[in-house]
């Protein structure tokens, strides 16, 4: 492994920070999704209503807390710690002219916490937290002028931290408004809620569109700031594997894998794959797409690919596979894959599909990677302030385990990984506090009570050890 390689772990603001009014900050569209569970999804309400609860109002206090739990993280010997910059900190509503001081100086602050123990930030830009009055003033990424909104923040932050920053990322898990089926996604992704008859994939297209073009304008704009800056995309590496030899399986299933890979080709590559463009002369779709636009995709091409790795996704269209109760994919078959067990929420365990991933993502773009995300939810229990948490070391070594060999055997260039939730979140997809991730275990509830107290679980010594070592000893 190499001497620099990035060790660290991963939040972002609106799961941790809370403080949701605090230093001026705007209503993000966090703030509009209230607490679910696996089985109940979260409902996003049309703007905040009394008596309803919103978890990441408060969430675990990061905004309260953050040198002490900067000095947690210090102590395990992170060399970095991602997080993302609440858009609404900084331009409360999107729209306004000038920055607000006081969201500024929070950012300044924490990142002057981490450099005092050496601690790299690795920055997001935006991880579900777009401020909603551009959602209810201008119908989210609808809009093209949300390219300049979006551009203004980030031109913004990159001169006010350009010393203090040096890895940036543009859009969060861009890929996952391509589940069209579940609002969550279009939602967190884009601001959209879609319509009844309203033809999904078109405004997908169109929305993603103009975050590829404000995520390029953002790369160029940001090397004029800082030429040294690293920008990178962040794609949800999901692999989909084919259930049988049936070639309709293998198609089927290469073809969830492009329509994934479709945002990294364009924010990598520069310009759309060909099959896109045929679908689109094939459904008629006239999108906006102008000449400037595919010259600035061109200009603003990522440094590194930055990827999130939790599970991999089986296919298959035979008659007999067993169907996932929760198919996300919608339009196509997701199947229960015999060879791999399952989180109690459902998600597949599978190490070695981080592997096989990291081979396909350098092998198709020879771009570094940096595995920004990967962890393990699991309802930790505290006994006597302790939680011995086996299940989430071994899921993490395993997983490490394989990253290595995609590195030391497969030449695969990873620069960095970092733990999801390495203080425990409240979870995005449901909205629990339950859903646990960290090293670090905080006192609270899925109805939000608790004392916000800090406690090391058994895997903070354990990945402590891992960084000393520099992933030799597992
Ligand atoms: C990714 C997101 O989808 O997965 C994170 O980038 C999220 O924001 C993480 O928290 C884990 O998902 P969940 O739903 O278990 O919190």
């Amino acid at each position: 492994m190499r001497n620099d390689f990035l060790w660290g772990g991963a939040v972002a603001a609106h799961q941790v920070e809370g403080g949701f009014t605090q230093g001026g900050k705007g209503v993000s569209i966090a703030d509009v999704m209230t607490a679910g569970s696996k089985d109940h999804a979260r409902e996003i309400t049309e703007g905040i209503i009394e008596g309803k609860f919103y978890p990441n109002h408060e969430a675990i206090d990061f905004y309260g807390h953050y040198q002490e739990d900067i000095k947690l993280f210090a102590e395990m010997g992170f060399k970095c710690l991602r997080t993302s910059i609440a858009w609404t900190r900084i331009f409360p509503n999107g729209d306004e002219q000038e920055p607000n001081e006081a969201g500024l100086a929070f950012y300044d602050n924490l990142f002057d916490e981490l450099l005092k123990y050496g601690i790299e930030p690795v920055i997001t830009l935006s991880h579900f937290e777009m401020p909603y009055h551009l959602v209810k003033q201008y119908g989210g990424w609808r809009s093209r002028e949300l390219i300049g909104f979006f551009t203004k923040f980030a031109v913004t932050v990159m001169e006010r931290y350009k010393d203090k920053v040096n890895y940036w990322m543009t859009f969060n898990e861009i890929n996952n408004q391509r589940i069209l089926e579940n609002p969550i996604y279009s939602f967190t992704n884009s601001g959209i809620l879609y319509q009844e008859g309203e033809d999904k994939l078109k405004t997908m297209y169109q929305a993603a569109h103009y975050q590829f073009v404000a995520s390029a304008i953002t790369v160029s704009e940001g090397k004029k700031i800082n030429p040294d800056f690293q920008i990178g995309c962040m794609l949800a590496a999901t692999p989909n594997y084919p259930l049988t030899s049936d070639p309709s399986d293998i198609i089927v299933a290469q073809q969830e894998d492009e329509k994934q890979l479709f945002f990294t080709d364009v924010q990598v590559r520069g310009n759309y794959p060909r099959w896109a463009v045929k679908e689109w002369e094939r459904k008629g779709y006239d999108l906006d797409i102008t000449e400037e636009d595919l010259q600035l995709l061109k200009a603003g091409t990522v440094d590194y690919i930055g990827i999130s790795y939790y599970l991999s996704n089986t296919i298959s269209t035979r008659p007999e596979a067993v169907r996932l109760e929760d198919d996300l994919l919608g339009d196509s078959a997701l199947v229960e894959n015999p060879y791999v067990s399952m989180t109690e929420w459902g998600w597949s365990i599978d190490p070695a599909g981080l592997r096989h991933y990291l081979n396909l993502l350098s092998n198709r773009y020879e771009r570094p990677i940096f595995i920004v995300e990967n962890g393990f939810g699991y309802a930790d229990i505290l006994v006597e302030e302790k939680v011995h948490d086996v299940e989430r070391i071994d899921f993490l070594s395993q997983h490490i385990r394989e990253m290595k060999k995609a590195i030391e055997i497969d030449g695969v260039e990873v620069i960095g990984y970092t733990v999801w939730g390495c203080i425990d979140p409240i979870s995005f997809t449901t909205g629990e506090m339950r859903k646990r991730y960290g090293f670090i275990y905080v006192d609270r509830d899925n109805q939000g009570n608790g004392s916000l107290k800090r406690i090391k679980k058994d895997s903070f010594e354990w990945y402590k050890h891992l960084i000393q070592t520099n992933g030799a000893e597992l």
